[in-house]
């Protein structure tokens, strides 16, 4: 078969990504790589890694040519607080690395997977059942790279041919790498405050929703874009796909099912809950439903059950 080259691996979805993929298609054929010079050990052990810097396009071409990469799944970026930061970096990586992939993907043509976010939405956007296409304009940085990236895939797309498929991920939850700076990160952080000190400070407040995802069915959601049948795709960058939606006060509530006891403060940082609360509440998913088959397996209380397990065997049984 074909390879598989995972750009960005050693990140939040990528180092779980590439071990999922591994486990489908075989650890050689799959590739891990990203610009850090390590990643968590069980991807450095579990197969092939390349160091490589997505931004440079020679050096992405002579990889994917000489390892004769089939897919590419590209999840190199910046995430919104921290883009936030430094806006000019955002646009230069988020931007730079992924028109340099599609450049090269346009001459050697494999399929690639390029996520977008909740971010690609914005205040004027409707906020429950936000639909497959809608208002697009954010008010953060991330997001209007966001939203040029969709815009750039549809074109390299329509414009080449190139396979180029994506989701719009809403915020993922997970318990293997910790999220890279993200106004979602309080969803996972709750879960590791809980269960070592049995309370959590939270940045957003009690009744901000927003949609989350679990990160099984997130790794589900890429592998299943990418087996799709390409004519059935009525849409390339990128699918609404919606798993679940939560404040912090009804994942406080679901923890205390099993840590009771457990307390939250509220501590409120006004640049996360800006973006918070122009982001949905809930995507509209029936298109991915409809041409590739999506459907969650994980809700509120299967997710917070095997969070606190998973991290329950980690702090205290050192497992
Ligand atoms: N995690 C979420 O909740 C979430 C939600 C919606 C969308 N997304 C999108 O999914 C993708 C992956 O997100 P993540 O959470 O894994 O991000 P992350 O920040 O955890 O990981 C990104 C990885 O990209 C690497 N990288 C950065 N610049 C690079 C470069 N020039 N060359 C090669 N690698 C580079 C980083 O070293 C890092 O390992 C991003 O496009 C993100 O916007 C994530």
């Amino acid at each position: 078969m074909k390879k598989i080259l995972v750009i960005g691996a050693g990140g939040q979805i990528g180092t779980e990504l590439t071990a999922y993929l591994r486990e489908i298609y075989g650890a050689k054929n799959v590739i891990a790589s990203d610009i850090r010079a390590t990643l968590h050990p069980d991807l450095m052990e579990g197969g092939p890694f390349i160091r490589m810097d997505a931004m440079d396009s020679r050096q992405v071409y002579q990889v994917i040519q000489r390892e004769k990469a089939g897919q590419v799944y590209f999840l190199a970026a910046i995430l919104s607080a921290v883009c936030e930061k430094n806006p000019e970096m955002a646009w230069d990586v988020n931007m730079g690395c992924l028109n340099s992939v599609l450049r090269v993907a346009h001459e050697l043509k494999f399929r690639m997977f390029v996520p977008s976010s909740i971010g690609a939405f914005g205040s004027t956007t409707p906020k429950h059942n936000t639909p497959q296409l809608t208002i697009q304009r954010p008010n953060s940085i991330y997001g209007v790279t966001k939203v040029a990236g969709e815009l750039l895939c549809d074109y390299y797309h329509d414009k080449y041919g190139v396979d180029v498929r994506g989701v719009r991920y809403p915020g993922i939850i997970s318990n293997v790498v910790p999220p890279g700076g993200g106004t979602t990160d309080y969803a996972v952080d709750i879960y590791h405050k809980a269960v070592k000190y049995k309370t959590f400070t939270s940045y957003l407040k009690e009744d901000t929703f927003l949609d989350m995802m679990y990160m099984p069915d997130a790794l589900k959601a890429a592998v299943s874009l990418m087996e799709a049948d390409h004519d059935k795709l009525h849409f390339h960058n990128a699918y609404n796909v919606s798993a679940m939606s939560f404040s912090p006060k009804m994942q406080a509530e679901a923890i205390r099912k099993h840590i009771p006891g457990f307390t939250v403060r509220y501590d409120i940082d006004p640049v996360r809950q800006c973006i918070a609360d122009s982001w949905p509440d809930i995507m509209d998913d029936s298109a991915a439903r409809h041409d590739w088959g999506w459907s969650p397996d994980h809700d509120l209380g299967s997710m917070t059950k095997e969070m606190i397990e998973v991290l329950n065997d980690r702090f205290h049984k050192g497992k």
